[in-house]
């Protein structure tokens, strides 16, 4: 399908049961673990968008092996003696837990490379990652605090790290570095954010110490590769959960999704709003990903407030929960400065997106108000080259009154390729 604009119609049922594509966020981490440990690893269920590719091209320009077979991915780790200098720049391309988390890596090897991505990752910042990266010992410089980043790693000394900005990306890098530093690394973290590092470190055979606001891991410790299955994506989820909530009558059950609750937020705020929110647990192992089934259905829609403690939890739902208002009440959001440096300035594009759909919407420094209570006229949106934005306007759309064209529809392939054609089977719309 064509998706450079896509025409969304509004709908009058939205409902079904189905799955989502692999986590992301777990999927680039199990492939750069895969890569440091030692034997095959089989990642089944793995993220299809370009983000977990960019991911896999980085490794592979890294010397491992990694095989895709749909969406079972094969790594043979060969130890981290198995990775050596790249020839060329590593590209991350659109990938900002790519360009992080690969640095993290790069410096506990002894070996060099230079990460590059494509314009939206190059201005995004890079200091909040190389600042802890050279204090562990690495060599690591940056352009204006942006990419290009080339690393010189190895002999690298563990620290006591506490970062000033909540970032699961910044933690990650620095646990991944820390694995191959002399001595223990630690990570003291003010807000708590998602925990897939510390929980795919431990399933790799690594020794972590983890909870809420701590992760600390000793260098030198040896990954055993696995066999593993990778749960749907909560935040590719959340635009289908949010549309249930919104179109009246709505009801929509995902199966096999990720309910770790350091990225469920979103269904404490959907509950907030009104909606009949479902969750069931599968039983798991310790050390697993947590998995389930969450149904949603539309019953009606109130105001709802996100404060800044609970943002880390839903940060990348944020562009769907905006989406939300445009079907009722309003959402008011604060505390997110952090949407300006994503993919684009979250805030920005948002504002301007739902506003050309007719929306009512304040913008603030670190937040927004989008006020609901009249439907939307319906319009043209643009989704300025961010996937998440496109989704959020794809479900806004549903509640205009007339038609409503995507610009830039085609960002969706970052993290969920088939958006548009499961958008059409849950609306029964073409
Ligand atoms: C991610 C962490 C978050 C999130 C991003 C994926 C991860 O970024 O927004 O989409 O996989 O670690 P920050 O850690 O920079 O907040």
């Amino acid at each position: 399908m064509p998706q450079e604009g896509i025409v969304v119609r509004p709908a009058t049922r939205f409902a079904g049961r189905l799955h989502v594509p692999g986590d992301k966020s777990i999927s680039h981490r199990y492939a750069l673990l895969a890569a440091l440990a030692e034997g095959p690893s089989v990642l089944r269920g793995f993220a299809p968008g370009a983000d977990a590719a960019a991911t896999c091209a980085c490794l592979r320009a890294l010397g491992a092996e990694v095989r895709a077979d749909g969406p079972t991915l094969t790594i043979i780790g060969r130890g981290p003696g198995g990775l050596c200098s790249p020839e060329g720049p590593l590209d991350a391309a659109n990938s900002g837990t790519t360009a992080r988390l690969i640095a993290g890596v790069v410096a506990g090897l002894p070996i060099s490379a230079t990460v590059v991505g494509d314009p939206s990752l190059s201005r995004r910042p890079m200091e909040r990652v190389a600042a802890p990266l050279r204090r562990m010992g690495a060599r690591v410089a940056l352009r204006e605090g942006r990419l290009p980043m080339s690393i010189e790693g190895g002999s690298l000394a563990g620290i006591d790290f506490a970062p000033d900005i909540p970032s699961a990306q910044v933690k990650s890098a620095v646990l991944l570095a820390g694995l191959q530093a002399r001595g223990v690394t630690r990570v003291i973290e003010a807000v708590p954010t998602r925990n897939h590092t510390e929980l795919a470190l431990a399933r790799f055979g690594a020794a972590v110490e983890a909870a809420p606001g701590l992760a600390a891991i000793e260098g030198g410790q040896r990954l055993r590769g696995i066999e593993a299955s990778i749960p749907g994506d909560f935040s590719s989820a959340a635009f289908w959960l949010v549309a249930a909530a919104g179109v009246p009558g709505g009801r929509v059950t995902i199966d096999g999704v990720g309910l770790n609750p350091t990225r469920t937020a979103l269904l404490g705020a959907l509950r907030r709003a009104g909606a009949g929110v479902e969750v069931e647990a599968d039983a798991s192992e310790g050390g697993e990903e947590p998995a389930g089934r969450v149904t949603v259905r539309h019953r009606h829609i109130g105001d709802l407030v996100v404060r800044p403690d609970e943002v880390a939890g839903l940060i990348d739902e944020l562009p769907a929960l905006a989406a939300l208002a445009t079907f009722g009440g309003s959402v008011t959001v604060s505390g997110a400065a952090e949407l300006r440096v994503k993919e684009s300035d979250r805030i920005a594009a948002l504002a301007a997106g739902l506003a050309a759909l007719g929306g009512d919407v304040e913008e603030r420094a670190d937040g927004f108000t989008v006020r609901g209570g009249r439907p939307l006229r319906g319009g043209d949106a643009d989704a300025a080259g961010d996937h998440r934005l496109a989704m959020a306007f794809a479900v806004a759309a549903l509640g205009a009154r007339s038609p409503s064209a995507i610009g830039g529809a085609g960002a969706v392939a970052i993290s969920y390729p088939g958006f548009f054609e499961t958008l059409a089977s849950l609306t029964g719309l073409p």
